[in-house]
């Protein structure tokens, strides 16, 4: 069985505890796309690791793999495999494998990542780890792949070849690009040789075994590349629908489409929000819920749930259920809001606009719904939760018309609702 897990909003929905909370019952947990752009924080004992491109499922003694549609620093990697290693989890080549056509990405795309921002009018916000770049190297078919990093010589010609004309491009955007030392490059081949597996057959094996697999999206569906808030996107596919193209298999072979929505919204880069709060609200979300990027550090922006634009996750995702995280940061707010539509040029919309541009200026429609008091991160059941707060999260599934399968009420595993 295939579950695939993404984020509704954009990104941080706290994917990475739902996958967590998840693995257990699963074989399989694959990355399907982004790269380290992506941040997520597990706890092992007293240890809190951030980790960008091993699966949420690390921690448990499942089968992680990297999917051939991601971009890979292999540097970044070795790190994350050393940090887990330091607290015991040790990941050989049983345990993690990583699909030989991952793009790799290499000093110059970082360099041209860093220098785009400068010199763009408007920047997107990146989180400056190159991830476009390489994403445009694999549309423009002049990439280097994992699977060169253990070819020496195809490595060295594919680098001079490709770094020859990265060079000029930095060059003439006023930068400079320090060499990368191919020998560091072909040593960690060597060490990443034992993981290298062909994903796609792996789960397709998996699937015809009866295995439970689990694809985990990174980012969220509003910085899906295509379907987005353009062009404050990132570059790859964020949808569930994605995971299908970037992992090799097919639609029919899905069984389970599972949204992550925060009880909030929260967004790091530029593009619009329309519920952003920018006073002592804003803040106290963000204190609250620890609301600054695991990747970048940056704060993140707050605001209210916005249903319009969810319900368009919805719809992308076509999701069978949701998981919504982080309740517990919206105890102690006297009233809260939902955002239930905007308002545009006099009108009252419902449906959030397709176009960037459209969405600028909308002013969002609330909702407004009672608070509660109450510290709710030890509650274990349902119906122990406030009154209010279970009428806030009913609310929530009724304007998504969705189940909400799962509540999230702090970091830890134990802080989990299972409402299904
Ligand atoms: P890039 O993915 O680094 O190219 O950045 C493009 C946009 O996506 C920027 O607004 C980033 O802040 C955002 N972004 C990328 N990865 C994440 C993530 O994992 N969580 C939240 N935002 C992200
Ligand atoms: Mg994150």
């Amino acid at each position: 069985m295939v579950s695939i897990v993404t984020g509704g909003q954009f990104g941080d929905e706290g994917k990475g505890k739902i996958v967590d909370y998840l693995s257990e019952s699963m074989d399989t947990i694959v990355r399907f796309q982004g790269g380290d752009n992506a941040g997520h924080t597990v706890e092992k004992g007293n240890k809190r690791l951030k980790l960008h491109l091993i699966p949420s499922g690390v921690l448990y003694d499942k089968r992680l793999l990297i999917g051939p549609g991601m971009v890979v620093n292999p540097e970044i990697l070795e790190r994350e495999i050393g940090k887990l290693r330091r607290v015991g989890v040790e990941l050989d080549g049983e345990k993690l494998g990583i699909d030989p056509k991952a793009s790799v990405i290499m000093p110059w795309h970082i360099k041209l990542d860093e220098l785009g921002e400068m010199n763009r009018e408007e920047p997107i916000g990146t989180t400056k780890r190159g991830i476009g770049y390489a994403y445009e190297d694999k549309v423009s078919r002049e990439e280097i792949r994992m699977v060169d990093l253990v070819k020496p010589e195809v490595f060295e010609e594919k680098v001079e070849k490709i770094g020859e004309e990265k060079r000029k491009r930095i060059g003439s955007l006023g930068g400079e690009l320090e060499e990368p030392s191919l020998d560091e490059y072909l040593e960690i081949g060597e060490r990443i040789e034992p993981y290298l597996t062909d994903v796609s057959k792996e789960i397709c094996k998996g699937i015809d075994n009866g295995e439970e697999i689990l694809a985990e999206g990174a980012q969220g569906t509003l910085l899906d590349l295509i379907h987005g808030t353009q062009k404050f996107v990132t570059s790859s596919s964020t949808v569930a629908g994605a995971a299908c193209s970037y992992l090799g298999i097919g639609p029919t072979d899905v069984d389970d489409s599972l949204g992550v929505f925060k009880a909030y919204i929260t967004r790091v880069g530029k593009g619009p929000l329309p519920t952003e709060l920018d006073g002592a609200k804003g803040e106290k979300l963000r204190e609250k819920g620890n609301e600054f990027g695991t990747t970048t550090g940056r704060p993140r922006r707050c605001g209210w749930l916005d249903l319009p634009l969810a319900r368009k996750s919805v719809r992308l995702n076509s999701y069978d259920s949701i998981a919504l995280t982080k309740l517990d940061v919206l105890t102690g707010f006297d009233k809260l809001r939902l955002c239930v539509g905007y308002k545009k040029d006099g009108r009252v919309i419902k449906d959030a606009p397709e176009l960037t541009s459209g969405i600028e200026g909308c002013e969002p429609v609330y909702e407004e719904l009672p608070g509660w008091d109450k510290e709710i991160s030890d509650i274990r059941e349902y119906g122990d939760l406030p009154r209010k707060a279970r009428q806030y999260v009913e609310r929530v599934g009724d304007a998504l018309d969705s189940e909400i399968s799962i509540l999230s009420i702090g970091p830890k595993r134990e802080q989990t609702i299972d409402i299904s």
